[in-house]
């Protein structure tokens, strides 16, 4: 996909489609200042067929040979004026696009009072370039056309870095949605380490190690090994490193929940809890394109990312509830459900990774409780740390970029539940109160007290029920987009 700017409409510039774009209320006026095509404009509105709602279209059609079509799409209110309006919107115009069959358009940014034609041009790109993305894992002729070229009319040159920002972030949402809208079978801790040691020979600034069974298991990462006992593949971690400010010591881990495929195991999930579960490996995902996109943005941050990769399969080699394993840290572990398997290998990389890289913040992605769907739902993603600065920033980021996040509450007590009679600690409750607080605080013990950490909780923004607004399939990449804003936020 192909985006191209210019200052000012061109009457004489091929498209498939012009794409004008009204505020609800201010239709009439944002018609007349369209002076190319004036009358052809105000004719729907006249008629009242057109009133500029969020999503709603009206196509007409001019005598220019050049630009056979225009589609007024509606923006909905300016006074809600978050820029996520814009994104939400512009989706709408691509969905239609793409079921025409139309390749190019040119849009025309509309102006905003708070935000800058900058910010527009942006959160323009990034919508297009999110909702231009098709995924199916059908073979009949169900291949819809894809916009291929895109005019963004109202900035010139000036806007060409922050188009270039968005398409490298995108590129990295893509990759994750990819992996995680994936077949388990094909998307398996195997084939994910290959395709982290292929990205790092796209990218020569990127270094990818990874560790197979043999060495996880001379590591002494046994929760990892308990998780994987189940599966008949082999358990697998991915370590990535980019050094963005190789004359800075500071430096950032990035830990992505794997678990390729969540039956429950010995705790087996029930009809219904079972059937999405393939994208378990979602904060992996994530961790990998978020490495490809600061890769492309040559962000100046060096990070660490490791991806412990497993199923968490049953068989007669399952780890047991009630049984007792030990943990990389050397805390032991009390089994109390299987199904609680995503905290297990998080606490034994992160424990790794602060061991080996002594990094001035963690931050894990998992799709760790079911629990927050009920908290919260799909619309943020749940946040839960030991240290405000670190909130604070991801708050930001969440707000820029349009991945919003939710703060918890982390008392002390809220870890009481997790105190065990035979073990060091025990990696769940016996009731459901507080279930994702209490995940948050399970991975917090393997964390020292002085490490900013944050746990994003994505069970239910990483994978939706339904496709929504720029999310054309169900894998949406999150957290790509929130973590290059805030390492960003961080680096200046
Ligand atoms: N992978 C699940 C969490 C999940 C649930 C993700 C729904 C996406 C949608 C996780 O491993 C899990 O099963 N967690 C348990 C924890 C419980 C046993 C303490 C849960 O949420 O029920
Ligand atoms: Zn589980
Ligand atoms: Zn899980």
């Amino acid at each position: 996909m192909k985006v191209l700017t210019s200052g000012h409409f061109n009457k004489k510039s091929k498209a498939d489609v012009i794409i004008i774009p009204f505020w609800q209320g201010k239709i009439a006026e944002m018609a007349a200042a369209f002076e190319e095509y004036e009358a052809l404009v105000q004719a729907p509105i006249k008629a009242k067929d057109f009133a500029g709602k969020l999503g709603e279209m009206n196509v007409v059609y001019t005598t220019n040979s050049a630009q056979k079509r225009l589609m007024l799409l509606g923006l909905g209110e300016e006074n809600k004026t978050d820029i996520e309006q814009i994104r939400r919107a512009l989706s709408f115009g691509v969905k239609k696009c793409n079921q025409s069959r139309w390749t190019s358009c040119q849009f025309i940014l509309p102006k905003m009072t708070n935000h800058s034609i900058l910010d527009v041009a942006r959160a323009a790109v990034e919508s297009i370039s999110l909702s231009n993305y098709f995924f199916t894992l059908k073979n009949e002729g169900e291949k819809t056309s894809q916009l291929e070229s895109i005019v963004l009319v109202g900035v010139d040159n000036e806007a060409s870095q922050v188009v270039q920002r968005a398409l490298h972030i995108s590129s990295g949402v893509q990759m994750a949605r990819d992996l995680v809208n994936g077949n388990a079978d094909d998307i398996n801790p195997q084939t994910v380490s290959e395709k982290a040691l292929k990205l790092a020979k796209e990218h020569p600034k990127l270094k990818v190690t990874v560790f197979d069974k043999k060495r996880i298991e001379k590591e002494k990462l046994d929760l990892l090994l308990a998780v994987s006992r189940g599966s008949f593949r082999d358990p697998s971690m991915v370590i990535l490193e980019y050094k963005g400010a190789p004359k800075v010591k500071d430096c950032t881990l990035v830990v992505g929940k794997g678990v390729t495929y969540d039956t429950g195991g010995l705790n087996l999930k029930p009809t219904g809890k079972m059937e999405t579960m393939k994208a378990d490996m979602a904060g992996a995902a994530t961790v990998l394109g978020l490495f490809k996109s600061c890769a492309l943005l040559g962000i100046k941050a060096n990070l660490i990312g490791i991806v412990p990769l497993t199923e968490n399969a049953i068989d007669g080699k399952s780890y047991k509830p009630g049984d007792v394993y030990s943990s990389y840290s050397g805390k032991t572990v009390e089994i109390v459900n299987t199904d609680a398997e995503g905290r297990l290998v998080l606490a034994d990389v992160i424990a790794y990774g602060e061991a080996h890289y002594k990094p001035n913040r963690i931050i894990d992605l998992a799709t760790l409780t079911g629990a927050i769907g009920i908290a919260i739902g799909e619309l943020r993603t749940g946040l839960f740390s030991n240290h405000p600065g670190l909130v604070e920033i991801l708050q930001k980021a969440g707000e820029a970029s349009g991945e919003k996040v939710w703060s918890f509450p982390m008392d002390e007590e809220y870890g009481k539940g997790l105190n065990s009679q035979i073990a060091d600690i025990r990696n769940a409750t016996t009731d459901r109160m507080a279930g994702s607080i209490v995940g948050a605080k399970f991975i917090e013990a393997f964390i020292k007290p002085e490490t900013p950490w944050a746990h994003l909780d994505i069970a239910f923004t990483s994978y939706l029920e339904k496709p929504k607004y720029y999310h054309p399939t169900l894998g949406t990449g999150v957290g790509v987009r929130l973590l290059t804003e805030a390492l960003e936020l961080l680096h200046g």
